[in-house]
């Protein structure tokens, strides 16, 4: 084995570690709204369920080198969160991957990512954020707490949200069962490469 201590490497290369070790990564296509009411859309890898009571998930945007600009250090997503206290998580599924990609792209905050990816806002039930209507499911959330872990570029800044209401799409869920086949989830490996669900076991639990 080859081991490594973080503390004497570069942040990138500690970055190349942990996106090449924790894999897959679901993606959270993240939808937000700045307080000047400019849609926002943006992925995020660093994903993850908490719990079921109450429905809690997080993601984490980390922190960009310091600028200028009003927003910091912080990314536009983690702005409007901070802002509005609310967001919604919209699922990647393979259809609508590229567009998903196209969101990632590094614009100014007046700029909407809705355009920029071709994806369709359609309006929420219970938070002002707009959802994705491409995707196949879809979790609007209310913010419980935001956790800096650092202050230094890199570092990741947790966002805890309660899942408020769930949307899928009605052909993937029969007595709340989600069918991974016609989810079509990707995820993120490391780098630019990502990857499909469709290749699955079954595993019975020792009882
Ligand atoms: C598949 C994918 C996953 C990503 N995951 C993360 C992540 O977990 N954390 C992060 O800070 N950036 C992540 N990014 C980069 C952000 O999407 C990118 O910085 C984006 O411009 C942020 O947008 P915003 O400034 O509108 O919030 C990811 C990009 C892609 C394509």
């Amino acid at each position: 084995m080859l081991s490594f201590d973080p503390a004497k490497c570069q942040q990138r290369q500690v970055y190349k570690l942990m996106t090449g070790i924790i894999v897959p990564r679901p993606i959270a296509l993240v939808s937000t709204l700045s307080r000047e009411g400019v849609a926002n859309l943006a992925p995020f890898s660093f994903f993850c369920g908490v719990g079921s009571v109450p429905p809690t998930v997080l993601f984490c945007p980390s922190l960009r080198p310091p600028d200028s600009t009003e927003a910091g250090n912080r990314k536009d997503t983690l702005r409007n969160v901070e802002e509005t206290g609310e967001f919604v998580v919209n699922v990647v599924s393979d259809a609508i991957a590229e567009a998903a990609n196209a969101a990632s792209a590094e614009v100014p905050p007046e700029v909407s990512e809705f355009q920029l990816s071709g994806l369709t806002a359609v309006a929420s039930e219970a938070v002002r954020p707009s959802r994705v209507a491409e995707s196949p499911a879809q979790m609007e959330c209310k913010l419980l707490q935001v956790i800096y872990t650092g202050r230094a570029p890199g570092s990741g800044v947790i966002v805890l949200g309660e899942v408020v209401r769930f949307h899928v799409r009605e052909d993937l869920v029969e007595d709340f069962r989600v069918d991974p086949a016609g989810l079509d989830a990707v995820g993120r490996m490391a780098g630019n490469t990502w990857v499909r669900t469709r290749d699955r076991i079954e595993l019975i639990r020792p009882k």
